[in-house]
This record gives C-alpha cells, sequence and structure tokens, in this order.
C-alpha cells in the first residue's frame, strides 16, 4: 500500500525518489555546465546526510521503493558510501528500496566495492563517445581512460547490470551510436540514448536539431535486427532486444514520445528542494521543514502537495515552454 500523497491529480503513483547528493562534479559536459563560472550552491544550504535519511525515510514509508542517487556527480560526496549504507537499510511497506546510482564513474575504481558492500544494486555511467579527442571536447576533461577504468570497476564489484547513457548529438557523437552499442552488446551493458532535452547551461538547444530517437533507431536497425520488448511500465527507456537477445538497447525519447504519462519519478535537489519535474516550475522547500522543527508528519504532507502541483507534461513543445533556471548539474538526472 502506498500513502495517497505518492498519487498526483493525474493518478500517477510516485515510487522513485532521485536524490542529488552535491552539484560539483569533475567534468564539464557541455550539455550539463559552463565551462567556468558555475553558481554553486552554498554549502550551509546543503542537506546534511542525516537530513537526506530523513526526507528518505519518510518518502520510503509512504511506498518510494527505488531511490536513485544522482549530482552533479554523486560520488563526489565525501561520506557517498555511508549514505548508501543508511538509506539501503531502510524499510517501507515495499521493503528496502532499490538504489542506484548515476555517475561519470571517475571514482569507481576507489569506491565500487565499498558502495556494493553497503548495499548499492546497479550503475548508469554517463559515457557519450568512446573517441578520446571528443571525450576532451564534450566533458573538457581529458578523461576517458579512467572513466572506462570505472566502468570495468563497477562491473568487476558485481553493480550490474550496468547502464551506459549517452546523449545524442548532432555532428558531436552521432556517428558513434553503432559503436557504443558495440561496445556494450561486448560487455553485456546496456546501452541507453537519450534525446537531449532543453538543460543546456547556453539555452542552445534546439528542437530542430535534435537528433531523435527515429534516426537512432534507423543507424542500429541498419546493423542489427531489433525487436521491440514489451511491458515498459514506468521506464522512460523503448528497450529493443539485439538480433533476439539477450543483449538490448534502449532509446529515452524524452522529447518525441514523452512518457510523462506513466512517470513515477520525484527529485530532491542537494539544496534540499523537491521537484516534481525536471521541468517543474516550483519547488517544494524541504529543507526549511527539516530546519525548523517540523515532525515527519509535515514532511510526508510537503511531499504530497508537492506532487499535486505535478504537471501532465513537460511541455517542451508548447510555445510558451520555459527552461529550468536550475542547470541540469543542480536538479539530478
Ligand atoms: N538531455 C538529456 N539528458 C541529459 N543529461 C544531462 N543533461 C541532459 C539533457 N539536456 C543526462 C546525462 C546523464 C544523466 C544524469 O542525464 O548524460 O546520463
Ligand atoms: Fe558532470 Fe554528469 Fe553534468 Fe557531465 S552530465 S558535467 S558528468 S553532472
Amino acid at each position: 500500500m502506498t500513502h495517497p500523497g505518492l498519487t498526483d491529480r493525474f493518478g500517477r503513483v510516485h515510487r522513485d525518489l532521485r536524490i542529488s547528493l552535491t552539484d560539483r562534479c569533475s567534468l564539464r559536459c557541455t550539455y550539463c555546465m559552463p565551462a567556468e563560472g558555475v553558481q554553486w550552491l552554498q554549502r550551509d544550504t546543503m542537506l546534511t546526510t542525516d537530513e537526506i535519511v530523513r526526507v528518505a525515510r519518510v518518502a520510503v514509508d509512504m511506498g518510494i521503493n527505488e531511490i536513485r542517487l544522482t549530482g552533479g556527480e554523486p560520488l563526489l560526496r565525501a561520506d557517498v558510501v555511508d549514505v548508501v549504507d543508511r538509506l539501503s537499510n531502510l524499510r517501507g511497506p515495499a521493503g528496502h528500496p532499490e538504489l542506484s546510482v548515476t555517475t561519470n564513474a571517475l571514482r569507481l575504481p576507489a569506491l565500487a566495492d565499498k558502495l556494493h558492500d553497503a548495499g548499492l544494486k546497479r550503475v548508469n555511467v554517463s559515457l557519450d563517445t568512446l573517441r578520446r579527442d571528443r571525450f576532451i571536447e564534450l566533458t573538457r576533461r581529458d578523461k576517458l581512460t579512467e572513466t572506462l577504468a570505472g566502468i570495468a570497476a563497477a562491473e568487476a564489484a558485481g553493480l550490474t547490470p550496468i547502464k551506459i547513457n549517452a546523449v545524442a548529438m548532432r555532428g558531436v557523437n552521432d556517428d558513434e551510436v553503432v559503436d557504443l552499442t558495440q561496445f556494450c552488446v561486448d560487455r553485456s551493458y546496456q546501452m541507453r540514448f537519450i534525446e537531449q532535452m532543453p538543460l543546456d547551461p547556453g539555452h542552445t538547444w534546439d528542437r530542430k536539431e535534435m537528433v531523435t530517437g527515429e534516426e537512432i533507431l534507423a543507424q542500429l536497425t541498419q546493423r542489427w535486427t531489433l525487436t521491440e520488448r514489451g511491458d515498459r511500465g514506468a521506464a522512460p527507456a523503448q528497450v529493443w532486444d539485439i538480433d533476439g537477445g539477450p543483449s538490448s538497447v534502449g532509446v529515452i525519447a524524452s522529447v518525441t514520445a514523452p512518457f510523462c504519462g506513466t512517470c513515477d519519478r520525484v527529485r530532491l535537489t542537494a539544496d534540499g528542494q523537491l521537484r516534481a519535474c525536471l521541468f517543474a516550475r516550483q519547488e517544494s522547500d524541504i529543507r526549511g521543514l527539516l530546519r525548523d522543527g517540523s515532525d515527519d508528519e509535515a514532511l510526508a504532507d510537503a511531499i504530497a502537495a508537492c506532487l499535486q502541483l505535478k504537471r501532465p507534461g513537460h511541455d517542451i513543445d508548447n510555445p510558451d515552454f520555459l527552461q529550468p533556471d536550475r542547470p541540469m548539474s543542480a536538479i539530478g538526472g
């Protein structure tokens, strides 16, 4: 049974809480952060680990059964292993929440085993290119080798199935769709291509320029026979078996085929603001409640109230669509 407060005005039951542990990052992906002059969140506005665990406990009691740690780069948080340990031990009506992390993999050689032992189940690694020159251009850091080492470390630690996320960008990496997929097929990883959403710091996103899911599929079907998997549930990715399986590839067509109707996600920013959508125009100030002596019931009410504000869809195609004020690095993917 989930708390009625996790059901929004459109009947969507929320199960997935994404918690951003920090807005800092060790890379500077062009679609996510500016090269210089990031407005970092103020230290004293960042939730402490006790505060994060408290919000998560209330949410898990309400019926959240999946927690995804995001950033910025979540593994830059100094006590991330402790955070994972404490969150994975929460227990709600649906049992322990399943814990995963979205990461750039750079700290995984040092942390993968410890995270696994602390209760982490899986990792989603962001990897947009396999070519060193492009990696440098895209992330503004020369770290492809380290990223690949991090992915291997996650695999060795049993943080599987490993998912690799790539944002497809025209003229940047859209000719690597097959190569990235082959890289994953060879290692039994799951490749996921994401349509770029208007979240870039320079506000240069252009619908007409975007690489569509259809284009990605067209490239894949030139190389492989794809069979669509049914029963997608609340998952953003549409998944295809490659040559009859067991390998698969997914496309997250957030823009051309929005999946807002089945969205079960809600996001907590590193500074304690709850967002019912990546593109929410309003945030709920959970940090304020955590610090003014409010009880758990008030926290649950605030979570429920936030979901009541959730709109039916992202409206990216609407002429008066507004890009969120926060950069992606301060929202969490
Ligand atoms: N559109 C789609 N995906 C994005 N990500 C970051 N910015 C965007 C965007 N504008 C992805 C990253 C990472 C996850 C956190 O979100 O590649 O995989
Ligand atoms: Fe860092 Fe991820 Fe943003 Fe790249 S997309 S700069 S890895 S937070």
